[in-house]
């Protein structure tokens, strides 16, 4: 069953110790982060939040509490980056071009939470000082969803503590064909040659222009694919795979990732420094 926008707020914990649900408290490690911070970080971080329905089946719970708890774990993460201004850019990937593939009503839920979280997190992202910003068809949106997202990009435009990124009907096919309709309807208006087109000029013609390479993709839940998120800017991404569920993805879990990106040597298909 489908849930509405009005419903259930307030069962998304909201808050570390909340969202763990374990009574422990935050999962942060004071020494890991000092670690991590000793070292150089990423400038772009994004996440494949995978295996919220595969969470809520271990526990024999409907797939749709899994996705709560995939909110509260989103909710705990990006609090946690902006509060400690861990790095500057945060993309997650919440709903594919391909998710449409899921039973009508799981695809009604998905919009009804993403919309809760993003009304719902308005106040604290304008006094955390995050921007954020929706990639992808959101043309194909709910209305209410879509006005959602029209208000919290307005509302936050001015955030410098961190630029959250959420892909909705987001899709790295999608957006590199969205830079092709822009180079073809330039060169039909005479604004655009082929020589011109090189990888800086088609950059500026996607809808993720503007923003860095993600450094780091890290992707929870056993699967080791990229599944049509960003496919141009990865080209020299580093993947980072984890067994680990997304709702149980923690604090302490993005540490981790960060500091076995941290043991990387990064070439750029140029030879070690
Ligand atoms: C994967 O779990 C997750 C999604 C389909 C994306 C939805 C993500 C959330 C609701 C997390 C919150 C995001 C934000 C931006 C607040 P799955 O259903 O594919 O898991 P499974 O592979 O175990 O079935």
């Amino acid at each position: 069953m489908g849930i509405r926008a009005e419903d259930g707020v307030a069962m998304i914990p909201s808050g570390v110790d909340a969202a763990r649900g374990d009574g422990q408290g935050p999962a942060r490690d004071g020494d890991l982060l000092e670690a991590v911070r000793a070292r150089s970080l990423p400038g772009h971080v994004a996440l494949i939040m995978d295996g919220n329905g595969r969470w809520a089946q271990a526990r024999g719970l409907p797939r749709l509490e899994g996705h709560r708890r995939g909110v509260a774990a989103a909710e705990r993460v990006v609090r946690f980056v902006a509060e400690e201004r861990l790095f500057p850019c945060l993309s997650l990937f919440a709903f594919s071009t391909e998710n449409w593939n899921r039973p009508p009503e799981e695809v009604e839920s998905l919009f009804t939470l993403l919309e809760q979280f993003i009304r719902a997190r308005g106040d604290e992202f304008v006094e955390r000082g995050a921007r954020l910003e929706v990639l992808g068809a959101i043309d194909a949106l709910p209305a209410s969803l879509r006005r959602a997202i029209a208000e919290i990009e307005e509302r936050t435009r001015g955030g410098e503590a961190l630029h959250l990124v959420v892909g909705i009907n987001f899709g790295g096919r999608w957006s590199i064909l969205e830079g092709v309709r822009q180079a073809m309807a330039l060169a039909r208006n005479g604004d655009l040659t082929p020589d011109e087109l090189d990888n800086a000029a088609f950059s500026r013609l996607l809808p993720t222009a503007g923003l860095p390479e993600p450094d780091l993709i890290v992707r929870t839940g056993e699967e080791k694919r990229i599944s049509n998120f960003y496919l141009w800017e990865a080209a020299y991404s580093e993947l980072y795979f984890t067994p680990t569920l997304w709702p149980d993805f923690d604090e302490t879990a993005l540490l981790l990732a960060i500091q076995d990106f941290q043991g990387r040597r990064r070439r750029f298909g140029g030879v070690a420094q």
